[in-house]
């Protein structure tokens, strides 16, 4: 098994991510600490010497930190370097060889501080791709296994790691990661988002790790309270400069406004069905769609109130099904519109416009633009859409007599 990610941090870094989480004053006032990952244990260093510079380090003080890495190299170079630098040994039960995602241990821990992997899934190796695949969608940070294949999802294993490491902080306990900033733009880590740090820092222009090319940073997490939104932060730690980061939708990106700018509201996300719509549009041909009374020998499921506030009453004619589907020539014919439109199908023909084309082309003359399984939502939102300074939305239905109001374009 090759080693993943092994790139370890900076002493200096180490120690500016534990102090960030106040760990040295809280190690010694008794919370336990993991990194998941720890490599060779830069982080329990960066936190010991602290300790030792303040004479509390002892063994029952180290007892209160725990290392996993898969690598069990690794925590055989960190007990030899303990050892020779403290002078006494590091608790051998609290350094787990093993894999935190597939084989995470029992404990849980006041704080957990790491610096994960960096990897997509497509730059894992074979065996990894297989050990790690069900874990993405037990996880919950894929729908489908199949996402992750073929390249598709670019999600990073940090993702992966730092799932499973939030499982092992106490309610109520912090965790502190250096990560890829991809998490918290990229589509494929929208699941992952689901846990909203405290703080960004964007470390990338800090240079933390030169050999490294794509924009990463710090994040901390409070586990058990709902952060809105984090403070992020772009520079250097002498000078940080804080951004807004707002959030589009629950799982989105987070958006940054630039320092001084105004916050700006959240753009409200809208669905594909929700999209606003002109109404229904007769290509020219109100003449012929519009009535001032539903005809008696047409079938009255296609004929429509049209909202016209203070004017008088008009009926639109909607040769559609529910579902938004043009009728058929023949139901055309059986609903008594073909023999309505008698002494109009030529005009209708020769109405012009991309969409009517199309529909035209195919012989549907009784085609309208705009009409689709929407024009029949029992409530309809409608606002006047031009010629007034002030947009005044006013809802309409549902009626309660099977037919649905419409938004005449003509407004
Ligand atoms: C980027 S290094 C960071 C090491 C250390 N935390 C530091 O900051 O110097 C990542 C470490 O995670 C270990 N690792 C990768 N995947 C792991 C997993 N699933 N479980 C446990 N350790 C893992 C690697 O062996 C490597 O030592």
């Amino acid at each position: 098994m090759a080693p993943l990610g092994a790139v370890f941090t900076p002493p200096s870094w180490a120690r500016w991510a534990v102090e960030r989480l106040d760990l040295p004053a809280r190690v010694t006032a008794g919370a336990t600490v993991c990194d998941p990952t720890a490599g060779e244990g830069s982080l329990a260093f960066a936190l010991a010497d602290r300790a030792q510079g303040g004479g509390v380090l002892d063994a029952a003080w180290a007892g209160r930190i725990t290392l996993i890495d898969r690598e069990g190299d690794f925590l055989e170079s960190f007990a030899r370097t303990w050892h020779g630098r403290y002078g006494f040994a590091f608790p051998e039960a609290n350094l787990v060889e093993g894999d935190v995602v597939t084989r995470p241990p029992a404990r849980r821990f006041d704080f957990v501080v790491g610096n994960p992997p960096w990897a997509s899934y497509p730059e894992l190796d074979p065996e990894d791709q297989e050990r790690y695949r069900p874990w993405f969608r037990d996880l919950d940070l894929v729908g489908r296994p199949s996402e992750l294949l073929l390249g598709r999802s670019r999600l990073d294993v940090a993702a992966l790691v730092t799932a499973r490491a939030f499982a092992l902080v106490n309610e109520g306990g912090r965790a502190g990661f250096f990560l890829p900033l991809s998490l918290f733009h990229s589509g494929s880590a929208a699941r992952w988002r689901r846990w909203v740090p405290d703080a960004i820092f964007d470390l990338t222009e800090a240079r933390v790790f030169p050999e490294v090319a794509t924009r990463y940073g710090w994040a901390e997490f409070s586990l058990g309270s709902r952060t809105k939104a984090p403070r992020y932060f772009t520079g250097r730690p002498d000078a940080w400069v804080p951004w807004d980061a707002v959030q589009d939708a629950p799982d989105g990106p987070w958006r940054l406004v630039p320092p001084g700018a105004r916050s700006p509201v959240p753009r409200f996300p809208l669905a594909p069905g929700q999209r606003p719509r002109q109404g229904l549009n007769t290509g020219g041909a109100n003449a012929a769609f519009h009535v001032p009374s539903p005809p008696t020998d047409v079938d009255p499921a296609l004929v429509h109130p049209l909202v016209r506030p203070g004017k008088p009453e008009k009926w639109i004619l909607v040769p559609y099904h529910r579902d938004g589907r043009i009728l058929e020539e023949r139901e055309l014919e059986a609903s008594g519109l073909a023999q309505f439109w008698r002494d109009w199908k030529e005009r209708l023909a020769a109405r012009r416009g991309l969409y009517l084309g199309s529909q035209l082309k195919r012989g549907r003359w009784w085609a309208l633009l705009g009409a689709g399984a929407y024009a029949f939502a029992p409530y309809k939102v409608l606002w006047s859409a031009y010629g007034q300074k002030r947009l005044v939305p006013q809802v309409w239905g549902p009626r309660g007599d099977g037919r649905v109001w419409q938004a005449d374009q003509a407004l």
